[in-house]
């Protein structure tokens, strides 16, 4: 009797799982594909390499600069709505209004500029998520058009629908962090799974000269590239989207060597895994190194 209703709570859980799995079809959904390639070339060709695109990604501060700015224009539209429905001041609605609307502007910009460099499948969830927000911004703008013209029940009536689908948008872009991990780190996991202390990796006569290699330590998965006597070990997934740092270019970034990830081209410093260029903002960890007599790499957590 037990198991029978234990059996038909995870029958009638997975049918409401299935039932409110809206963004799974978006995900999986060729058919907007051409229009999404067309654009993602278009912003990387407008906002190429350079000091503005990683002050879009957010490489100065070491976090995305999307989300931030995203909650301030959401929450300035959420506040307009509740001082609408308080009746607290037609003024004040109309100030943070528009301070969500400027702050808008480079909200997009750095949504798009990170979206242009992300997996197709996230990139069919952003670009519906870009829909939905772009919706929210022109009923806001028509919104304040409204107020401006004196006409405040309809402009509050816009403003409900446009938070309607800044919600809705929200939700795409939730799906978008949490569960398809863009902003996330990608290789935070590595400082958890090295203990501190000396490891052998293998002999140095093992390591090609001037040319990246992977090796493995347990379960990390490292860069190695030996220039003569000296070895560097990074961790060789790209805290971006993963991507295998070993296949990456070597180049030299004001004086320093570095590595450039072959996905979609951050660049990180080879002596301490910092970013130099993005989309990645945040590190790759780096490793200590020493060579044993008989030639063995020994390899730690850098400990910075
Ligand atoms: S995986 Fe995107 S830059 Fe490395």
């Amino acid at each position: 009797m037990v198991k029978e209703s234990v059996q038909a709570g995870r029958r009638s859980f997975k049918s409401l799982a299935s039932t409110i799995d809206i963004v799974g079809p978006i995900e999986r959904s060729s058919r907007l594909d051409r229009p999404i390639r067309g654009l993602a070339k278009a912003v990387r060709r407008r906002i190429g390499p350079g000091r503005l695109r990683d002050l879009l990604h957010g490489v100065p501060t070491g976090k995305p600069l999307h989300p931030p700015l995203v909650t301030f224009v959401v929450g300035c539209w959420a506040a307009t709505s509740v001082i609408d429905l308080t009746g607290t001041g037609s003024r004040a609605a109309r100030t943070v209004l528009t301070a969500g609307l400027g702050a808008a502007l480079p909200a997009v910009a750095s949504g798009i500029t990170d979206w242009s460099v992300i997996h197709r499948e996230q990139q069919r969830v952003g670009f519906v998520h870009a829909i939905t927000n772009l919706t929210a911004f022109g009923l806001y703008a028509g919104s304040l058009a409204l107020r401006i013209g004196g006409r405040e029940r309809a402009a509050r009536l816009l403003s409900y629908a446009g938070l309607g689908a800044a919600g809705l948008g929200g939700f795409l872009g939730g799906h978008l962090s949490y569960r398809q991990a863009v902003g996330a780190n990608h290789a935070d996991s590595v400082a958890h799974l090295v203990p501190l202390g000396w490891y052998d990796l293998c002999s140095l006569n093992d390591l090609p000269n001037g040319r990246p290699v992977a090796r493995r330590l347990g379960y990390i998965d490292l860069f190695v590239l030996r220039v003569d006597g000296e070895v560097t070990v990074l961790a060789d997934h790209c805290p971006h989207l993963a991507g295998p740092l070993h296949q990456g270019r070597l180049v030299a970034e004001g004086g320093a060597a570095c590595v450039t990830c072959p996905w979609h081209g951050s660049t990180f410093r080879l002596s301490d895994g910092a970013v130099v260029h993005g989309p990645a903002t945040a590190p790759v960890p780096a490793f200590d190194t020493r060579i044993r007599r008989d030639g063995v790499i020994q390899v730690r957590p850098a400990q910075r």
